[in-house]
């Protein structure tokens, strides 16, 4: 069977302010703040490229070119690295701008996550029928979940999500899925889907985390969701509208781990739990941390 182009834009939504992170985010995009030695979206790129996207459609806003300035070349440094030997650096310096093409666009005004999402219309060709949506915030462990979400597309069709079982006294900052059983005790058809429900309201335990397979349809839909949730124009709500109008919404339950960079308490614990994994930092780390914590 011939692989449908389902994947050739991953979008990931990068024009927020990044509050939680201020001060630092008066000069620095949350985006690239380092986890070990590499910023949050670089994770993000090579998670898309891994799933096989071809172009990553950075959304940022007036300011943040940074962003996506940090996927271009940097001719000057690689020569200066190249000459005095460093290899290893080298090829740091080298990944980021070898992962994927980057395009940007841009969100004027701070709408919310449906409308940074409508922006990224402008830049597909005219025959890509899917994008991956990957939220910067959320890294999702292990990768390649997209790759399941994307199998699940071509077998049932419309927009597939990626859903933590999560405790309900936990729900309420998330998308939420109200769903049914399939055959696959890890795949679930979407019957509605609702931003930030309370604890008591919520219709499962199932909560978007951040990376979506969203049909094509989704742009027509986001120009037709009124502001929701926070006033804002929610990814949620135009995920509902094609539910309601007979699309197919699955998701894919990920029973891996899960980090959330969008707040530095959540950045912290990401940051450790990658840097215990490092080879040159995770023993050192470690020891130290257990000598810590008995004091
Ligand atoms: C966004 C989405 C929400 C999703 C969450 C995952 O919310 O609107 O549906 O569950 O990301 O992190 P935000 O965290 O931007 O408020």
């Amino acid at each position: 069977m011939s692989q449908p182009s389902v994947l050739r834009s991953a979008v990931v939504p990068a024009a927020g302010l990044g509050t939680r992170f201020l001060p630092t985010t008066k000069a620095v995009p949350k985006e690239l703040l380092p986890v070990v030695d590499t910023p949050g979206v670089e994770l993000i790129a090579a998670e898309a490229a891994e799933a096989g996207a071809q172009q990553l459609l950075i959304v940022t806003s007036p300011g943040k070119e940074s962003v996506a300035g940090y996927f271009e070349a940097a001719p000057d440094l690689e020569k200066t690295l190249e000459a005095r030997g460093k290899e290893a650096l080298l090829e740091k310096v080298q990944r980021a701008p070898g992962l994927i093409e980057v395009k940007t666009v841009y969100q004027y005004e701070p709408k919310g996550l449906g409308h940074a999402v409508a922006q990224a219309e402008q830049a597909l060709a005219e025959d890509e029928q899917a994008i991956a949506v990957l939220l910067p915030d959320d890294i999702v462990l292990p990768t390649g979940v997209l790759n399941r979400m994307i199998e699940v597309r071509a077998e049932k069709g419309g927009s597939v999500l990626c859903a933590f079982d999560i405790p309900k006294e936990e729900i309420s900052p998330y998308g939420v899925f109200d769903v049914s059983d399939t055959g696959d005790p890890d795949v679930k058809q979407v019957h509605g889907m609702v931003e930030k429900p309370s604890a008591e309201e919520a219709p499962s335990t199932f909560a978007a985390a951040g990376r979506y397979v969203l049909d094509r349809a989704i742009f027509d839909a986001l120009r037709r969701i009124e502001p929701g949730a926070g006033g804002e124009l929610q990814l949620t709500d135009a995920v509902q509208l094609l539910i309601d109008e007979g699309h197919p919404v699955h998701i894919v339950v990920h029973r891996g781990g899960r980090h959330d960079l969008g707040n530095p308490g959540g950045y912290v614990r990401a940051f450790v739990d990658f840097a215990l994994q490092h080879p040159d930092y995770g023993a050192s780390l470690r020891t130290w941390l257990q000598e810590r914590l008995e004091n």
